[in-house]
């Protein structure tokens, strides 16, 4: 009883504190076109990027609720593939850049072109393990890798980080709720180790996976995927339609 109380409070604000943030990424755009100076212009854009994962994050802890009462929806769409990772590059160059960390991105060669995806959940998924890898990384590079897999029909994307690392027994404690491990704790204050919980949940919903890269030695690499389809005759007709 208790709980469901703090789970209605907990939805209720998250889903309330959309609308202000709105309102701020609104105004970001507006104040743009005053600001003439170079510095203006890049302190702007952090505070413009800076929303923007404020924004995903909000919607993450709704997406929460939605996937404990079964109400989590997929909303399929063909898409340029390259173009939602390239965004969210573009959306954390500038904090990458501020800690001196290098971010790289790599599109495997056989990538198509085009696929049916959800995007946001890719964004979703790509935000939490990008803000993890600059919290856990001090120094050097940030890399996401993104292939296709016709046969299984899953797009997967790796991000892989030189930072303090996983160690492989810590896997399972990793994606539980509230799941931080002592090993980052000095660098994860504010962290709930509410992240990789909900990526878990949300790849789940979309078909895929999401693992711990072990093969991975220096920093940690995470991995997910979630179904993607080349054309609409291959959609399952439960969902997307
Ligand atoms: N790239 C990484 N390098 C090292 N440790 C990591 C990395 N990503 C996650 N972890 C470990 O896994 C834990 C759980 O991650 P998760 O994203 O769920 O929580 P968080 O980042 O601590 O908090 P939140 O995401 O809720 O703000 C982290 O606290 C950290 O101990
Ligand atoms: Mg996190």
């Amino acid at each position: 009883m208790e709980n469901d109380f703090y789970e209605m409070i907990t939805a209720t604000v998250s889903h309330d504190m959309r609308t202000p943030i709105n309102a701020i990424m609104g105004l970001i755009q507006s104040l743009d076109q005053f600001v003439t100076q170079n510095i203006g212009k890049r302190l702007l854009g952090i505070v413009n990027n800076s929303s923007k994962i404020l924004l995903f994050l909000v919607n993450d802890i709704l997406d929460f609720f939605q996937l404990k009462n079964g109400k989590f929806k997929i909303k399929l769409e063909k898409i340029e593939i390259r173009k939602p990772v390239l965004e969210l590059i573009d959306m954390f160059l500038l904090v990458a850049k501020e800690k001196s960390i290098e971010l790289k991105y790599e599109f495997d060669e056989n990538l198509p072109k085009l696929l049916i995806v959800d995007q946001q959940r890719i964004k979703q998924i790509l935000i939490n393990l990008i803000s993890n890898s600059l919290k856990f990384t001090l120094q050097g590079q940030i890399k996401i890798f993104v292939r296709y897999d016709q046969s299984q029909k899953l797009i997967w994307i790796r991000v892989s980080d030189t930072g303090v690392g996983v160690k492989v027994e810590d896997e399972i404690k990793l994606f539980k709720l509230f799941g931080k491990l002592e090993s980052s704790q000095a660098l994860n204050t504010k962290g709930i180790g509410l992240g990789l919980n909900i990526c878990s949940k949300v790849v789940e919903a979309c078909g895929g996976n999401i693992h711990l890269d072990t093969g991975y030695k220096n920093g940690a690499s995470f991995e997910f995927s979630i179904l993607a389809y080349e054309n609409e005759d291959q959609l399952p007709k439960i969902i997307g339609r």
